[in-house]
């Protein structure tokens, strides 16, 4: 089977929901037409942010083969992962493709010392025949995220603190030793103050390990500090893609440009993140239903043409956006701050792992 050098290879997906309320009988794409590849060979951090609703949980679980794409495919290793079916293969791919999610006491059965479940995890994905060596697989994996078995041992899920278990759960995810990690806002339950120290795991498998992680998030903070490409989100549609640096020092989508300066600038600890700061409501299902483009209706540099039809992908700066403020090239659009030289890029702290 040939991968065409591709770990992932995301084809023109499409997932459309049936909405009921004022909008009866409507289609929502959750998911519009969404495409984007992961190399093989060079492991990466590829970070999906977007406010509340734009899509990033139902193209996530398109990924971990929990949802089939109404159109489109994704290619896992050279395979529709839409014709994995059968127990083996399923455990085949569930071996390579782990989630993290948002919320690690749901991972965890209140009522079982978290240890059990993690030895359970190496027996079942087959990294050990028995639980004695299941031990030195999971103490193993707990090392990589700053933890080991001795202290976790004997420890239920509430006797953990959340920093510690929401890495317990990053070291389940890693037992069976997966080519890519799917984590959805694995951060955003945690403290502010050891969010770095968290995703700063991620960069470790990606350098140590060569694992590559899809990073699904709010918090352009952390995104920033991790992500080697990032993808923004709005109602089902990636509007601006590239290298992190382009996208969150030069933003060009008026979205992006949007969620940038939202971005608090005192103190982390202090700092909620920009999704809060954005009202929603009725307004979701509107936009999702618009004709053109989703954006048009907040958007302060609104022309004619942007209600008229879908905005297609201009290919701008070293990345990819879905604006018509693009289409004779990058002096066409509103002009451009560097926020990188004004010292507004946003803050994150590297911190110490062994701090929470
Ligand atoms: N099973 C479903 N049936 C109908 N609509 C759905 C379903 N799942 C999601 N949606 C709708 O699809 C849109 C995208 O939802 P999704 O959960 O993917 O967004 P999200 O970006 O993950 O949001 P959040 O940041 O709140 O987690 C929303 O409008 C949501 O209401
Ligand atoms: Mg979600």
């Amino acid at each position: 089977m040939s991968t065409n050098g591709k770990l992932l290879d995301v084809q023109h997906v499409t997932v459309a929901f049936h909405i009921g309320g004022l909008l009866g009988g409507a289609k929502l794409l959750a998911v519009n037409d969404i495409s984007f590849a992961l190399d093989s060979d060079r492991p990466e951090i590829f970070t999906l942010a977007g406010e509340s609703g734009s899509g990033k949980t139902t193209l996530s679980r398109l990924l971990l083969h929990d949802l089939d794409p109404t159109s489109g495919k994704v290619i896992f290793e050279g395979r529709d992962v839409a014709t994995i079916k059968g127990r083996r293969d399923v455990m085949a791919f569930m071996k390579q493709v782990q989630p993290v999610f948002q919320n690690p006491f749901e991972t965890f059965s209140p009522l079982r010392r978290v240890e059990e479940y993690l030895i359970d995890t190496a027996t079942h994905f087959g990294r050990a025949k028995n639980r004695r060596a299941a031990a030195a697989v999971v103490d193993e994996a707990l090392r990589q995220v700053g933890l080991s078995l001795e202290e976790v041992s004997k420890r239920y899920p509430h006797e953990l603190s959340g920093g510690q278990i929401q890495r317990v759960s990053v070291a389940r995810a890693l037992i069976p030793q997966p080519r890519l990690i799917l984590a959805d806002e694995p951060v955003s339950m945690v403290d502010a103050s050891l969010r770095m120290a968290i995703v700063n795991v991620f960069k470790r498998l990606r350098d140590e390990q060569r694992v590559s992680v899809i990073y699904i998030t709010h918090d352009l903070a952390t995104a920033y500090y991790i992500s080697d490409r990032i993808a923004i989100m709005l109602r089902g549609y990636i509007v601006e893609s590239g290298p992190v640096e382009a996208v969150l020092d030069r933003p060009l989508h008026p979205y992006t440009q949007l969620l940038q300066e939202s971005v608090p600038k005192p103190a982390p600890e202090d700092q909620e993140s920009w999704a809060k700061h954005i009202e929603l409501g009725t307004l979701e299902a509107k936009e999702y239903t618009r004709v053109g483009c989703k954006y048009a209706g907040r958007c302060p540099h609104v022309m004619d043409i942007c209600r008229q039809a879908d905005p297609p992908d201009f290919f701008v700066d070293g990345r990819a956006v879905k604006c018509y403020l693009y289409a004779d090239g990058p002096e066409s659009g509103p002009q451009l701050i560097d926020r990188s030289t004004q010292g507004a890029a946003p803050a994150a702290q590297p911190q110490d792992l062994g701090k929470s």
